[in-house]
């Protein structure tokens, strides 16, 4: 069989594993990406020279579609720092992107979504199951994100239920790893790129809000058996994160003792709804992804992940650095 797929935001973070994870797929006869480039990088495919594979340049809610078995919508910021700078381009993003992709599925295909761990909200309870209502704040600064998030996921099962579209959405809870980038934003991040430049690590508030921090392998890992691999008929709503929970202060000492030098850690006002906890139940991921579980602790991941910093940054350095090939794109 020949399947033709589209993977929106494939240039992004969690994108770009998952299309490295979709070339080890002897069906898949081609791979069109389409990305925007707004917090993607075209690096993070360089690596690829696979002649199934594209990549488009655009807008995915205004993009130019063909016909596609699957269709794979990663497209919206994952970081405050994005999201609340442009919240019409978020909803945009997650929602009309969604409503423009459906039109491009097959008959009897599938479309696959990476909601988020922040439809639950400031969450009132702990853990989070996908039952779990949230607490979110229509009105609040992140609002583009969850509500849009929100929005999408009801989009998508009311298709599911009124037209019979076979869907698949995975919440997905904080991941890093490598391919994210430096000025991403986010703890983990911030965190190393701050380490490795010999400046105080930046904590806002006083540390103690929890995060379970997934590793990119064993997230996107998760994802795959869970989109195709695993012959999974459940639609989801299904949580998909690491339950190891850590304090942001935890983390941010993690790094300063072993990358950071004598930098220290600063501790700066809390950001506005900043959620205390974040921590997936996650009793239907493990009925319904046989055997797996988190595998890489989070010093272990960050340990990678730095390496992978540093590397970054010595190629940044290399002038030969800014070539770069997706498929027979330069
Ligand atoms: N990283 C996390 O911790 C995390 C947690 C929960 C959910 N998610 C979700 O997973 C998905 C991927 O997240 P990520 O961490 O890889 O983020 P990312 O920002 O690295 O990737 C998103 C990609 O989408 C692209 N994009 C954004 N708007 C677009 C548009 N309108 N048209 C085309 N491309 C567009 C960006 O350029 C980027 O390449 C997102 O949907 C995000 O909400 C991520």
């Amino acid at each position: 069989m020949s399947i033709s797929v589209l993977v929106a935001g494939g240039a992004g973070f969690i994108g770009s594993h998952l299309v490295d994870r979709l070339l080890r797929r002897s069906d898949v006869e081609r791979i069109e990406i389409v990305d925007n480039l707004w917090t993607g990088r075209r690096e993070n495919l360089s690596h690829i020279d696979d002649p199934r594979v594209s990549l488009t340049i655009q807008d995915i809610e205004r993009a130019d579609l063909g016909r596609y078995d699957e269709i794979y919508h990663l497209a919206s910021p994952a970081t405050p720092l994005s999201y609340m700078a442009e919240p019409v381009r978020t909803i945009s993003a997650n929602v009309c992107g969604a409503i423009h992709m459906l039109r491009a599925l097959k008959p009897g295909g599938l479309i696959c979504y990476t909601s988020t761990s922040e439809v639950y909200g400031d969450a009132e309870v702990s853990p989070q199951p996908e039952s779990y209502r949230g607490s979110v704040d229509c009105t609040g600064p992140r609002a583009s994100y969850d509500e849009s998030k929100r929005c999408t996921e009801a989009l998508l099962l009311e298709a599911s239920r009124v037209h019979g579209v076979r869907v698949k959405i995975a919440r997905v809870f904080n991941t890093f790893g490598p391919r994210t980038r430096p000025d991403d934003g986010r703890a983990v991040s911030n965190f190393i790129a701050q380490a490795l430049r010999g400046e105080p690590l930046t904590v806002y508030g006083d540390g103690q809000q929890t995060r379970c921090w997934g590793y990119v392998d064993d997230i996107v890992d998760a994802l795959e058996r869970f989109f195709w691999r695993d012959g999974v008929e459940f639609p989801g709503p299904l949580n998909i994160g690491n339950d190891r929970q850590i304090s942001v202060a935890d983390v941010a000492r993690y790094i300063a003792a072993n990358y950071g030098g004598q930098a220290g850690v600063n501790f700066l006002p809390p950001v506005p709804q900043d959620p205390d906890n974040r921590l997936p139940d996650l009793a239907l991921a493990r009925a319904h992804l046989a055997g797996w579980r988190c595998q890489v602790s989070y010093e272990e991941g960050i340990d990678r992940t730095v390496e992978w910093f540093r590397r970054e940054l010595a190629a940044t350095c290399d002038p030969r650095s800014g070539l770069h090939r997706v498929g027979g794109i330069v």
